[in-house]
């Protein structure tokens, strides 16, 4: 026996399936089930979204020949904007958006899976996928957009400039997963430079003069927001770590380090899910700045020994010496066995383990610029 499904799409998304026969009609009494498909798509169809008789009309976005009921659920799941299929028909999205369109039809049995995108959170033209993640949805941003909900601070610039609004560097509302939070957005200006234009988004502010981030912190490791408070201001001295750090992703990271009045800053250009899928593993990951690059973060000041150079997140050759979440270690003798000398954030070890952000190098071990115990405040934002 075949069937015709015809999958619908509209807000949510339909399939439906028109069967020849109404003996096929037994498979369609099961239908109060949890149903999965592969390891990431969760549609729950429900008896109370299930009408015997009718079938989703003008939301059609796919028409097939079907073996079974059971072949259309497995199709709507697998098409990816698919919510609900007629098999004999038809589909429901939570609640009662498409009442209008449930067309008496006696052929058909409309089935319908809960619809999590019936409060559509995809921000920016994105679709709304139900049945993926714990929030039961997922953003398909269109090009140039990005963040779970496809809203990050470029992404509140590109708006704002579309609107003609002033792009003001302060805090804007953003969402990661189910905490909705304030997060200072850099919109406009160019004091970031060389990091370059286009709004980034804060993940974390570091004092190098207190432990909070020392690289052994578990704050490196764990999803906890630290005084999200300090995270609603710009360049100043508030420590802070905001759920950027591990539920946005991005193309590019711009480092900076404030020592007195001083400000500069670093693009890193890296890939990622979240900084927290950078560093939370422990692994080494190779950065390619070069080590004039990360000295051009402390200035006129910097120094570094000569030899070693590591560079990485996570870069750390031995325990007791420097290491850094992020920067570049050296060393005075041809390998990286003894690092004493470093530029980095989340930082510790010798010489001395109590700065966390900055730049350290001694003279007597053979730093290029002398003895150097600079503590800055490190600021790490995203795009
Ligand atoms: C409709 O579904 C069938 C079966 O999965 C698939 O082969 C076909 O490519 C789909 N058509 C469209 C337009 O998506
Ligand atoms: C519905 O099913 C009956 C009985 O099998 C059949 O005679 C009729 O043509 C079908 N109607 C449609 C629109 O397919
Ligand atoms: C979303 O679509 C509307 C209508 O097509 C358009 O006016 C608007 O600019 C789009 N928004 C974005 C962020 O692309
Ligand atoms: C947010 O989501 C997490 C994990 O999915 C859950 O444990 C927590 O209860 C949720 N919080 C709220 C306020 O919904
Ligand atoms: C932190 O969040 C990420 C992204 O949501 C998740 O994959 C990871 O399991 C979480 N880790 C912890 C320790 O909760």
């Amino acid at each position: 026996m075949s069937a015709l499904l015809s999958l619908t799409y509209g807000f949510a998304f339909l399939i439906s399936v028109l069967i020849p026969e109404v003996s096929s009609a037994s498979v369609l009494t099961t239908n109060k089930r949890k149903f999965v498909l592969g390891d990431f798509r969760n549609l729950e169809f429900r008896s109370s979204y299930t009408f015997k008789g009718k079938r989703l009309i003008n939301h059609v976005i796919n028409a097939t020949d079907a073996i079974d009921e059971r072949f259309c659920r497995i199709l709507c799941h697998s098409d990816y904007n698919g919510i609900s299929y007629n098999f004999c028909l038809v589909v429901k999205l939570g609640g009662k958006e498409y009442d209008g369109d449930l067309e008496s039809s006696p052929n058909y049995t409309y089935y319908g899976a809960q619809n999590a995108c019936v409060n559509n959170e995809c921000k920016n033209n994105a679709t709304c996928q139900t049945g993926f993640t714990d929030r039961g949805y997922r953003c398909m941003c269109i090009p140039g957009f990005r963040g779970q909900d496809c809203k990050i601070c470029v992404t509140i610039l590109t708006v704002r400039k579309k609107e003609g609004k002033f792009n003001e560097n302060k805090a804007y509302q953003l969402r990661v997963g189910n905490l909705s939070f304030l997060v200072y957005c850099h919109l406009s200006g160019t004091n970031l430079e060389p990091c370059g234009a286009g709004g980034w988004t804060l993940v974390m502010k570091i004092d190098g003069s207190k432990g909070t981030f020392h690289w052994g912190s578990n704050l490196w490791m764990n999803n906890q927001t630290f005084n999200s408070a300090g995270g609603q201001t710009g360049f100043d001295d508030e420590e802070t770590k905001l759920p950027t750090y591990w539920g946005m992703p991005f193309t590019k990271i711009c480092l900076g380090m404030k020592i007195g009045h001083q400000q500069k800053f670093i693009p890193v250009e890296k890939e990622a899910n979240s900084l927290y899928s950078l560093i939370s593993d422990g692994k080494y990951r190779r950065t390619s700045l070069g080590r004039n690059t990360w000295k051009s973060l402390i200035g006129t000041q910097a120094s570094l020994q000569r030899e070693c150079n590591k560079e990485r997140f996570n870069v750390m050759t031995s325990v007791a010496h420097s290491k850094a979440r992020i920067g570049v270690i050296a060393n005075e003798q041809n390998n990286c066995n003894s690092c004493d000398s470093r530029i980095g954030f989340g930082t510790g070890g010798f010489p001395d383990d109590s700065n966390t952000c900055g730049n350290i190098a001694l003279d007597g071990l053979r730093a290029d610029n002398g003895n150097k115990r600079i503590k800055a405040v490190g600021y790490i934002l995203i795009q």
